[in-house]
């Protein structure tokens, strides 16, 4: 990127830049610059080679440098810009690290007259409490944040070079002002490191020698690591953002008020209370580094090829969440076989462990639940965290409203997106109590009310398995009959389940009733594998010219054959080959071999029963001869991502006269170019455009696919295995 990369100031910052930058060829050279009092460490730095040679006279170091970075303490910004001025260029990009970006900005201001268009303000959150190049590592920045904070006259240029340098060092790079920027790590660092400083000092003061610090463990040393940082440079980072600190030691002091009033008061309760949405706020925070830092993947799909050979695809998700949930409310030992191990159902699993039930495995699919009863949930220490997984959240909702114990349920980002008034409402109706978001979104607060439900007559708005799913298992402890009316047929496993463990639960036309009246056995089931993850070889298979795939032991409950339903229309040759019922579910092999495909107008009598296949059905519609036309089909808006605004996005990238309406799309069948398109974070759009690489003409590359861990962590291996050139990198 760099010819001539300049390190003002060489310690654990600026000598951590310089040796990944290295190591990941951002800069030819490397220099660095610092005082007549820096000397030594300057030397050490070349001597270990972090830099390739340093310079006490700034103009020297500065000599034909295209990129600059401050990387001295917050205090000597002014005097650093000071000294740079001179051989200020405008063929180089200058930033700085500093941990205060208003006083860096006002220092630029002051010295130029305005902030220079070539200065771009970043702000690595990433750091120790050594200092020195000895400090130094390569990975200081890998999966941290950092902020870049423009001004408005910046250019543009320079911020995205200094951006993709930043990323190259492994940062995660947000971009914000600069005012913004300092209160919120006023809050984040500044306010701790305060904190931190004054309970040493207040504790040190009061009993240096003896038995404080004599019997100081764990948490003492955890809370208050930081106080070992630098005393200059933290004193200097609060004169700096000493306006946005002043009002939240303030606040701090108030908050320890209340705690203090609490506890002499004897007001246990109002103190449990803070505790407790302290510890769940945490967790909440700890569950979004988890999820924004996770390491984003990209595929890379190599165009054309056939796919070819036998496969047995995953567990179905639907029914491994619903194996959990029943066998853990059931009374006996149920094992499951054929488990989907993927993050979704994994995320009940643990949900269900929170809540007291015993659970072995998963080891190759199996699964062992001890299970405890319909009453014998012990209300969970901690929130349960959901992951992404919609099902989960919804399903649980009604499970849990009737519990005798409160309960909060939490997701990662996409998941505290989705609707869950859906769910609520209803649940509302029967006499639950969830709190959700102002916007009806998770988190979702529930307060158990056991004894208290009532049964409902419910006609859903929406065609969906999940709120018909949540409501009969709210029914289950509810008084009186519980009954949900579907607008057109969903999935039916919940209800097949609740069969197969003996309890009660009738089907009146497209009513499903159930009570509180009937307990579970214990029962082993095997779940197939998933039709939504053999859709992607169904569809792959379909578009690319000799292809031959045959699909084992997939599940074909009719609630979920609208994907071969749509295909065979459009003129896919399809052939179930063994039908048999495994379990109460139908089972079969699928035989799949490629067939010029047609558009077609999808009839919407299907939808629900092909609701998860869009994604990849629409890259069948552009393979296809002629117009595809869905309709009624809005509740892709509100899946894992904006299915139709996402597919129809990415669609046209590569080339697809795919154009989205408010329910559905119109596709124009034709070529499939190559490009680059995201997935947003939805495993089923990642691995629908993997297979449109079958007829790409060009390279296509997916970005942010980690979340195919959801539902199918096999598939890259599984396409790969049959023939599709797909090459996964992780940054
Ligand atoms: C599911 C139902 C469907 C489906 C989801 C799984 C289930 O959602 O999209 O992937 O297991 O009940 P809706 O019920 O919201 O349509």
């Amino acid at each position: 990127m760099f010819n001539k990369l300049c390190i003002i100031g060489v310690g654990l910052i600026g000598g951590s830049i310089a040796r990944t930058a290295r190591l990941q060829h951002l800069a030819t050279t490397i220099v660095g610059f610092g005082l007549e009092a820096d000397l030594q460490n300057l030397q050490t730095a070349r001597q270990i080679g972090v830099i390739d040679a340093f310079y006490l006279d700034i103009a020297f170091a500065v000599q034909d440098a295209d990129c600059i970075v401050i990387a001295t303490p917050v205090a000597s910004i002014a005097a650093v810009l000071a000294l740079l001025k001179p051989f200020w260029s405008e063929c180089a990009i200058y930033t700085d690290v500093g941990s205060t970006k208003g006083n860096v900005l006002a220092a630029a201001l002051a010295e130029f007259g305005r902030v220079p268009d070539n200065f771009v303000p970043a702000h690595p959150i990433a750091g120790g409490e050594q200092s020195g190049v000895l400090a130094a590592v390569d990975d200081l920045f890998v999966r941290k944040r950092l902020i870049i904070t423009p001004v408005d006259n910046t250019s543009t240029e320079a911020l995205r070079k200094i951006q993709r340098f930043w990323q190259g060092l492994g940062s995660a790079v947000s971009i914000m002002d600069a005012e913004h920027h300092d209160s919120i790590l006023a809050a984040t660092s500044h306010l701790p490191h305060v904190l931190a400083f004054a309970l040493v000092d207040m504790l040190g003061h009061k009993d240096e020698q003896s038995e404080i610090f004599k019997y100081a463990a764990g948490g003492f040393k955890d809370f208050t690591r930081i106080a070992s940082s630098n005393p200059t440079m933290w004193k200097d980072i609060c004169a700096a953002n000493k306006q946005a600190i002043l009002p939240l030691i303030g606040q701090l002091k108030d908050e320890l008020d209340k705690i203090h009033r609490m506890l002499a008061d004897d007001d246990y309760q109002q103190l449990f209370a803070t505790f407790t949405y302290a510890n769940h706020a945490r967790q909440r925070f700890l569950n979004q580094i988890e999820t924004t830092m996770s390491n984003s993947q990209t595929f890379h799909i190599q165009p054309g090829g056939k796919l070819h050979g036998v496969t047995r695809v995953p567990g179905d998700k639907s029914m491994s969440h619903r194996s959990i949930m029943l066998g853990s409310l059931a009374e006996g030992v149920t094992h499951v076989t054929g488990f989907l191990e993927a993050e979704d159902a994994l995320a009940t699993l643990q949900a269900f462990r929170d809540m007291g039930v015993e659970i072995e495995g998963p080891v190759d699919g199996r699964v062992t639940i001890h299970g405890v009863g319909k009453h014998g949930l012990k209300a969970p220490k901690n929130e349960l965290y959901l992951g992404n997984s919609g099902t989960s959240m919804r399903l649980l909702s009604g499970l849990l409203a009737g519990q005798p114990f409160n309960s909060v349920l939490t997701g990662d980002k996409s998941l505290s997106g989705r609707p869950m008034k859906r769910v609520t409402d209803p649940l509302s109706l029967m006499g639950a109590e969830i709190k959700t978001t102002e916007q009806g979104t998770a988190p979702l607060y529930i307060t158990g009310k056991a004894g208290l439900l009532k049964g409902i007559d419910y006609t859903m708005p929406m065609a969906s398995a999940q709120v018909k799913s949540c409501l009969l298992l709210a029914g289950m402890y509810a008084q009186g009959e519980t009954r949900v009316t579907e607008p057109a047929p969903t999935r039916d496993h919940t209800e097949r389940m609740l069969s197969g463990f003996s309890y009660p639960v009738k089907r009146v036309g497209s009513t499903a009733v159930i009570s509180a009246e009937g307990s579970l056995k214990a029962m082993d089931i095997d779940v197939p594998s998933d039709i939504s993850s053999a859709a992607f070889f169904l569809v792959g298979a379909s578009i690319a010219p000799g292809s031959d795939v045959i699909l084992k032991h997939v599940g074909i409950n009719p609630t979920r054959t609208g994907v071969i339903d749509i295909l065979r229309l459009m003129g896919a040759n399809i052939e179930v080959l063994e039908p048999r019922e495994v379990g109460g579910e139908p089972v079969a092999d699928l035989h799949v071999v490629y067939s010029p495909l047609k558009g077609i107008d999808i009839p919407e009598a299907l939808v629900p029963l092909a609701i998860d296949e869009f994604p990849v059905l629409f890259v069948a519609a552009a393979c296809a001869e002629g117009q595809t036309r869905l309709s009624g089909a809005e509740e892709l808006r509100v899946k894992e991502s904006d299915r139709i605004q996402v597919m129809a996005d990415g669609l046209q990238i590569l080339g697809v006269d795919a154009q989205p309406t408010p329910d559905g799309m119109v596709i124009q069948g034709g070529k499939i170019g190559g490009g680059v398109v995201t997935s947003h974070g939805d495993h089923r759009i990642a691995m629908a455009f993997s297979i449109a690489g079958l007829r790409a003409e060009a390279p296509i590359r997916v970005l942010d696919c980690a979340n195919v861990n959801t539902s199918f962590p096999e598939f890259k291996d599984l396409v790969k295995a049959l023939g599709l050139a797909l090459v996964c990198t992780e940054e």
